[in-house]
């Protein structure tokens, strides 16, 4: 079984997404297997929408619609799409002309509905200045955690992912006095270590993965990114099903207890989709379950 290896890779320098929708006069398999020749999961990760497997006829256990809520003074919406690729390099330009050939490949079938220039900031740090990605598992606790096991071959290898757009306000961020966002985040910027002490609204209060019962690991893959004056976090978490983000995120938006995470103070999801990252066999994508 083998995970697209840019799902376990670091997060790279630069990364370009590419948001797909289908459309529903053409069949996608052409388009898919065309795909499937330039995608080799590692400077193209690729995730299918459940809109495809549909029209694919084809049914991926614990592929669901990304769930939306209304909190107190938020949304998060979901926002389901048809195809996400996630373009891992070095050189925006490089990345501009991979995303057109893959454009290219897909058309007529798919239509690119959204494009997202991302990249790495200082020592891997969000936005707001905080180490992103800390908690992540390791090694084969990274792969147990992303990976699907035991479901035979062209499942077993591949995964999930949650993806969701936030847009930061920084001038909220900026109004809070530093202890305050420490405390929403429940770590201090200056070291990133975690506050004993707290609240139970601060961002790892609410996602500590070992208080879910059953744990709740993902693996955190986010970046920055920026488009004129609007910027925040591409978050992106990769799970052997989906069921560990969601836990996740239902605590975040206070669904157990009424009390919603510090984050929605100063940023929020503007989209939210659920994929379904197929394995990689020889070095491209295996579409082999559902082409
Ligand atoms: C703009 C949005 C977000 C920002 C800026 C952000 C930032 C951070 C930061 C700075 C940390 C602490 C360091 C670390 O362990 O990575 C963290 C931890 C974490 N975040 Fe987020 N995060 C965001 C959204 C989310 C969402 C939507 C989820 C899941 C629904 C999530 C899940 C987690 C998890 C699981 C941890 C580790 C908790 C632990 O086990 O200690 N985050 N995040």
């Amino acid at each position: 079984m083998t995970l697209q290896p840019g799902v376990l890779a670091s997060v790279p320098p630069a990364a370009r997404y590419l948001t797909f929708s289908l459309n529903p006069r053409t069949n996608p398999r052409r388009a898919l297997s065309a795909l499937a020749t330039l995608a080799d999961g590692e400077r193209c990760v690729v995730g299918i929408g459940e809109s495809v497997l549909r029209t694919l006829g084809k049914h991926i256990e614990g592929m669901r619609p990304f769930p939306s809520y209304s909190g107190k003074g938020f949304e998060v919406p979901s926002t389901p799409a048809a195809l996400w690729c996630w373009l891992r390099g070095q050189d925006r330009g490089d990345l501009l002309h991979q995303g057109r050939a893959i454009e290219a490949a897909l058309d007529p079938a798919f239509y690119l509905e959204d494009v997202i220039d991302a990249f790495h900031h200082g020592s891997g740090r969000d936005l707001t200045g905080y180490e992103d990605g800390t908690e992540n598992p390791r090694g084969r606790k990274a792969v147990s955690a992303a990976a699907v096991s035991g479901m035979g071959a062209g499942l077993d290898g591949s995964s999930f992912v949650a993806v969701q757009e936030w847009v930061h306000d920084f001038d909220s961020f900026q109004s809070m006095s530093a202890t305050d966002q420490d405390n929403s985040i429940g770590r201090r910027r200056r070291d990133n270590v975690e506050l004993a002490r707290a609240p139970a609204s601060a961002h790892v209060k609410r996602t500590a993965q070992e208080s879910f019962d059953p744990e709740a690991f993902v693996l955190r893959r986010s970046m920055p990114w920026t488009d004129g004056d609007r910027a925040g976090l591409v978050f992106v978490a990769f799970g052997k099903s989906l069921d560990a983000f969601e836990a996740q995120l239902r605590r975040m938006v206070g669904e157990e207890d009424g009390i919603a995470d510090a984050l929605f103070r100063f940023t929020r999801p503007v989209s939210g989709s659920y994929f379904w990252c197929p394995p990689v066999r020889r070095r491209r994508i295996d579409l082999g379950r559902i082409v």
